[in-house]
């Protein structure tokens, strides 16, 4: 099987590491791919929003499977395209992909389907005046998001009306493109939150080991949001009680919906949760893996995982063609350029990689590249360091011993990764 992935982030990186892995493939290529993917892809020089050049290229290779990473490709139609010309994708149609491209579509489906989420409106720009009103009726704190795609950045959590008012302001007023024209209000939710995947070939599924992100810059969650500084599965969190609540009254209602519309949903659903006394609202969707939780959640896979996606993607999936290991848990701790979320440099040789690798780690590669043999920081999240162990201590152990033999001028990183999971053991 000839494989076809698109992206280039840490999440790309974990999902060749598993395709590579997978007895059934054969010729795998990257689009455009990174240092840490190119040791075991082919790089394809074609940019992303060149449909009709990738569909070329899928066809002259025999791809049979392209997997799509990110989710603007599919907001955008790849999907849709590749299905028109007859090749395989493991990814949504741009119809179901708006479950994360429009905020305000995802909760108007929850409603539809009956799954439990925060109450909202939406407001569009010409109902401004009324949507100021709103907000001063409103319980605080207030959750404001813009509709569209803003790169993880389009929520604002008010803790007072003010600071509500100023927010919906900007958000009318641009400050997140057009993403901004809808806005969302909704309640907030109390809780812990957790990641769940399901790999869906449009009525069935796949569950994979439920995930804990952490958003913030610093430990104990202080800081600015970030793309996530790390991640661990599976999370205590999601007892075997509210994993059967997520199948119940989040995924199997959903598909089973989204059938009905005509818009069967194929790829990974992200179920982005707050988990509340053993209770799951969902908080977002997302159309794809996650990331870093991706990292690691496909440390605990064994099998082969392009086989799985291949038949989610050809309708009808095969969930025996991978296990999860048992009483085994990951971390991945993300190292950082000082100053990411905000401004960094790069351009600074990393070194160590090789050590932390031979040490029993995999290290995702996230902003880098390569030149002359050596590698260098190119983004603001760098490298993603992920272990194994026999407990979350042994993991996070792992990982953090990992990570020691690693270095790069201004790195920074998080010291408490999965630290919130062992206060369940
Ligand atoms: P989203 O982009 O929808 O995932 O939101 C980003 C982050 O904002 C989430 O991961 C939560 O931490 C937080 N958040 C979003 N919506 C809510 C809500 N209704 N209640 C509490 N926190 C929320
Ligand atoms: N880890 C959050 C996301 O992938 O959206």
């Amino acid at each position: 099987m000839n494989i076809l992935l698109i992206g280039s982030g840490g999440r790309e990186h974990a999902l060749a590491r598993a395709i590579a892995d997978s007895p059934s493939v054969g010729m795998l290529y990257a689009l455009p791919g990174n240092p840490g993917i190119l040791k075991t892809f082919q790089h394809v020089n074609i940019k992303v929003e060149d449909f009709n050049s990738i569909c070329k290229f899928c066809k002259q290779n025999s791809i049979d499977l392209v997997v799509v990473g990110p989710e603007q490709p599919l907001a955008d139609g790849l999907a849709d395209r590749l299905i028109l010309e007859g090749i395989n994708v493991f990814g949504p149609i741009s119809a179901a992909a708006k479950l994360e491209s429009s905020k305000d579509f995802a909760k108007a489906m929850m409603l539809k389907f009956k799954i439990p989420t925060a109450g909202y409106r939406t407001f569009t720009v010409s109902q401004h005046d009324v949507a100021h009103q709103y907000i001063d009726g409103h319980s605080l704190p207030i959750v404001l998001k813009a509709d569209g795609l803003a790169a993880g950045k389009g929520v604002i959590i008010a803790e007072n009306h003010y600071d509500a008012h100023i927010a919906l302001d900007e958000m009318f007023s641009g400050l997140f493109g057009n993403a901004g024209n809808r806005v969302v209000i909704e309640e907030f939710l109390r809780g812990e939150e957790a990641s769940i995947f399901a790999i869906c070939d449009g009525k069935d599924y796949f569950l994979t080991p439920a995930s804990q992100d952490h958003k913030r810059q610093f430990d104990n969650d202080e800081g600015k949001n970030t793309g996530g500084m790390g991640a661990f599965a599976p999370a205590p969190i999601a007892t075997d009680s509210v994993l059967r609540k997520v199948e119940e009254r989040v995924i199997k209602p959903l598909l089973a919906g989204l059938q009905k519309e005509g818009t069967p949903f194929v790829g990974c659903l992200y179920c982005g949760l707050m988990i509340d006394k053993d209770e799951p609202s969902v908080v977002e969707f997302n159309v794809r893996f996650g990331d870093p939780e991706t990292q690691a959640v496909l440390e605990l896979l064994d099998g082969d995982f392009a086989k799985l996606l291949y038949t989610a993607a050809t309708g009808k999936i095969d969930k025996n063609t991978v296990k999860v290991l048992e009483n085994t848990f990951s971390t991945c701790v993300v190292l950082a350029s000082g100053g990411y979320p905000d401004d960094y440099e790069k351009g600074f040789e990393i070194i160590g990689i090789e050590k932390a690798v031979n040490n029993g780690a995999n290290v995702y590669h996230a902003g880098t590249k390569s030149e002359s043999g050596k590698i260098f920081t190119n983004g603001g999240r760098v490298l993603g360091v992920t272990a194994k162990g026999n407990s979350l201590a042994e993991s996070i152990a792992n990982a953090y011993d990992a990570v020691s033999h690693i270095g790069f001028y201004k790195m920074i990183y998080r010291k408490d990764i999965g630290f919130k999971g062992l206060k369940y053991f």
